[in-house]
């Protein structure tokens, strides 16, 4: 019965109470307080809300004719920004702790068999893992593996550096964070990949470990983090990228950051070692234990490293 039905054989003014005193519950994600994700998605037809994710995908796709992105991505082409790429990773290291690391070991085991058994690994033994080992899985992760040379318009040549993963525009706008849980000949702490001088940058003491590790959203009956080796922690300068490709560019970070988990997944499994993506970790939290501000530097993503068992 509608309202029209209910008002037949009342007075306008009876009717009009009537009309106005009912009001029809609509379930949707405005009329309730709280709301999950997927009842935001039921009620995505009548819903008023912000939607943050898909202005990203609508404002981040590559447009013909937008020339403000065209001139900024020539412009990577031109000796400023080839000097840019150049001198991309080379900082001022004064006072920052440097801790060079062995060379490592073959990654031997066949790729078809290792693609074929990779595999989460949640559980660990908690036995340590040397060095050396960590040493490959890092390199495999970001390692500097080639050279180019691009003749300048000003004449001479400039060197650029080729990494381990793939880039876009060859921008690597990924540092490596490791934590150091159970690695022997590596303190435990948190260190920074330095890909030009292949070595690990101190990055915060075991304190800041454990606020890192803390910042982790995971019960130890699926992930056994209490006995793992390791965290490899990406962090991301999105405006390196976007600087080029404007808000596009972030898009990028995120394909980068899995490029590179696959990376440390594929090498620690051809290591026989355990591995797992997790992206259940408080960001806020791990940026306050690694020191960096969350939004020029920022998380995107985790991989725990562990001996399986
Ligand atoms: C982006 C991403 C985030 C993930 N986050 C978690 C996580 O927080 N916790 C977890 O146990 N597994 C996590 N995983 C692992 C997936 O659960 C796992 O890859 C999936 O179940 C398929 O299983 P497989 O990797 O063993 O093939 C994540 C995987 C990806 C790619």
């Amino acid at each position: 019965m509608d309202d029209n039905e209910r008002s037949n054989g009342y007075s306008p003014l009876e009717a009009a109470i009537y009309g106005n005193s009912f009001r029809a519950l609509h379930l949707s994600a405005q009329s309730t307080g709280f709301r999950t994700h997927g009842f935001r998605h039921r009620s995505l037809s009548h819903a008023n809300d912000l939607r943050i994710a898909e202005d990203f995908l609508i404002n981040t796709r590559y447009l013909r004719y937008d020339r403000e992105t065209e001139t900024s991505i020539q412009s990577y082409f031109m000796d400023p920004g080839v000097t840019i790429l150049s001198n991309l990773g080379r900082e001022e290291k004064a006072g920052i702790a440097e801790i060079r690391i062995p060379e490592g070991v073959r990654l031997r085991r066949e790729l078809g068999d290792v693609l074929a058994r990779r595999r989460s690994s949640r559980s660990y033994t908690g036995d340590p893992i040397d060095l050396k080992f960590l040493a490959t899985i890092i390199r495999s992760a970001g390692a500097v593996t080639g050279y180019g040379n691009v003749d300048l318009m000003s004449g001479g040549q400039a060197t650029i550096r080729f990494r381990s993963a793939p880039s876009g525009g060859g921008l690597y706008p990924i540092d490596i964070y490791v934590a150091s849980l159970k690695i022997n000949g590596l303190e435990r702490g948190l260190y920074r990949y330095d890909p030009l001088d292949d070595t690990l940058l101190q990055a915060g003491d075991r304190h800041d470990v454990d606020r890192l590790v803390g910042a982790f959203a995971i019960p130890e009956e699926i992930v056994s983090l209490s006995r793992a080796n390791a965290i490899f922690a990406l962090v991301g300068h999105p405006w390196r990228s976007m600087r080029k490709y404007g808000n596009r560019g972030l898009r990028f970070l995120f394909m980068e950051a899995g490029a590179i988990a696959e990376n440390i997944h594929l090498a620690t499994g051809a290591l026989g070692f355990g591995s797992v993506d997790c992206a259940s970790v408080h960001e806020d939290e791990a940026h306050t234990a690694m020191h960096i501000d969350g939004l020029y530097q920022t998380l995107l993503h985790t991989v725990l490293l562990g001996y399986p068992g």
